[in-house]
């Protein structure tokens, strides 16, 4: 059987040959331009002695003699042949010969791969078969079906199977392989099979991401006329540029809340620089003073009514708040609300605002996570800060975390020994540093959340009492230690506050 075996084969005769030291000129390994010299005849009996041969060379040698060039034996032998006076030649990727044959071993690959890829079985058995029976007729460029064979006899080990080619064919059934001489294309007949390889194709089609070349590149021209799917190749790449436009207009796949406020941002924009104190909403609307403006859906401003005595500051918007356009209305919103009410203050009665305006976040999939404000992204904001502060006169302003404390005091240290006392804070304003309801939630110890809640709430409970003193200018509201903090807070997670 011309062909079959090969690799053994070769193996055996260079052995052979090595072993008696036989030159490569002095062999002929069988005509050049066909594939069977080899075959014709067996290898001469030649004495055997012990020869040891490098092993990248033996796999260099099992690739490469599936490679359809007839002088691939010659090439090999020639190899082996300088391999015992050289023994570092293996590592010279300078050397033609050692350079050819590297070259063919990955045609030889290459060629694997696109069996594996392209070979398209057809049904051929009958119902009451009691195993599938299917055939293929593939055309490779190299001689790869017997190497590639143990592929499809792991994929398809429960059916029977053929593949036929020009050189050899590859038989497989009822658990035993073997090869036969290769035969014409036989008449196979079509099956449903197709019909779902041309969807698949038509579905993993993008249009937009069209490479002509290096698409045939890798489903080269030779193999479509056995692939079903290769029939609707042409109409996809004509069709490509007028599909590609249309998606392009198509309308983006945001949330229809999301880009409404997109569209209303965007119409409102007035640049940062060109803002007065006189329009602060306007211009904070269309603020671009950093880059956070970019990713937001759009400007959280502060909310409350004119003139509260106090304000109360968090870090910046969370995923709810950005979609809202509103302060505190996700899950840290909601414990604030809580707490607020638990230490008798109305959340409709102060002013509620962010330390910066812009939700910042990281993308994950379609989350997006929550990341802290960096220093420049807090002084940028920390402009809009001051005009609210300016604007609204607070007599107090309570800082939840430590983003909040360190842009109204600068003062960027931790607030576990801070919290529960007055700062001096922009404007001259006194303020109060407290715990972010996030970092609250966060906290997975039941203990520590609990006893971290009751300091929020003690905290808002003082400020309470600070605002609701007849005199402001009492030294109540002056910037000494408050002495009814109470104790230290536990540990909170350092970030102020997730994707909330
Ligand atoms: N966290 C904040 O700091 N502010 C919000 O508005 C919401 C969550």
């Amino acid at each position: 059987m011309p062909l079959i075996g090969t690799a053994s084969a070769w193996r055996s005769a260079a052995r052979g040959y090595l072993s008696a030291s036989v030159p490569p000129e002095d062999i002929s390994w069988g005509s050049e331009t066909t594939q069977r010299g080899l075959f014709d005849r067996p290898a001469d009996p030649v004495p055997t002695q012990d020869i040891t041969v490098p092993r990248r060379f033996l796999q260099l040698a099992d690739t490469v003699v599936w490679h359809s060039d007839a002088t691939r034996f010659a090439r090999l032998y020639s190899l082996l042949w300088r391999l015992r006076r050289s023994k570092g030649l293996l590592q010279d990727r300078a050397d033609p010969a050692l350079a050819k044959l590297l070259t063919m071993e990955k045609n030889v690959r290459r060629c694997q791969h696109k069996m594996k890829a392209f070979v398209r079985f057809r049904e051929v058995g009958t119902p009451t078969d009691p195993r599938r029976s299917f055939a293929a007729w593939f055309e490779p460029t190299h001689f790869t079906v017997e190497p590639t064979a143990d592929f499809f006899r792991r994929r398809f080990a429960d059916m029977n199977w053929r593949i036929y080619t020009p050189d050899v064919s590859a038989f497989y059934q009822d658990g035993q392989l073997w090869f036969e001489e290769g035969q014409k294309a036989p008449e196979l007949p079509e099956d449903a099979s197709e019909a779902l390889w041309v969807t698949y194709f038509r579905n993993i089609f993008n249009p937009a991401r069209l490479k002509v070349a290096a698409m045939q590149s890798e489903m080269p021209k030779k193999y479509w006329k056995n692939m079903p799917e290769a029939a609707e190749i042409r109409d996809l790449i004509e069709s490509a540029p007028a599909r590609a436009r249309a998606m392009a207009i198509a309308a983006p796949t945001q949330p229809a809340m999301r880009s409404a406020k997109l569209r209303a941002q965007a119409e409102q924009h007035v640049s940062a620089w060109s803002t007065t104190s006189n329009v602060p909403e306007t211009g904070l609307r269309g603020c671009t003073r950093c880059p956070l403006h970019r990713h937001a859906t759009q400007v959280v401003p502060g909310e409350g009514p004119a003139g509260a005595m106090l304000m109360v500051v968090g870090e910046q918007p969370g995923d709810q708040e950005d979609l809202q356009g509103r302060p505190f209305v996700g899950p840290a919103g909601q414990l604030l609300d809580a707490t607020l009410q638990a230490a008798g203050l109305d959340r409709n009665e102060l002013y509620l605002t962010n330390a910066v305006k812009h939700f910042k976040y990281a993308a994950n999939g379609r989350k997006r996570l929550h990341q802290r404000p960096n220093a420049n992204e807090i002084s940028q904001c920390r402009w809009w800060l001051e005009e609210e502060i300016k604007r609204n006169n607070p007599r107090l302003i309570v800082a939840l975390g430590a983003t909040a404390a360190s842009a109204l005091t600068g003062n960027g240290s931790g607030i576990g020994q801070r919290r529960g006392k007055l700062e001096a804070g922009l404007g001259g304003k006194p303020v109060m540093i407290s715990l972010h309801p996030a970092g609250i939630l966060r906290t997975s110890d039941d203990e520590l959340r609990k006893t971290a809640n009751l300091h929020l709430r003690q905290d808002l409970e003082t400020a309470r009492e600070l605002v609701s003193e007849p005199d402001p200018e009492t030294p109540r509201i002056g910037l000494q230690r408050i002495d009814s903090a109470q104790g230290e807070t536990p540990n909170l997670p350092r970030s102020t506050c997730s994707s909330n």
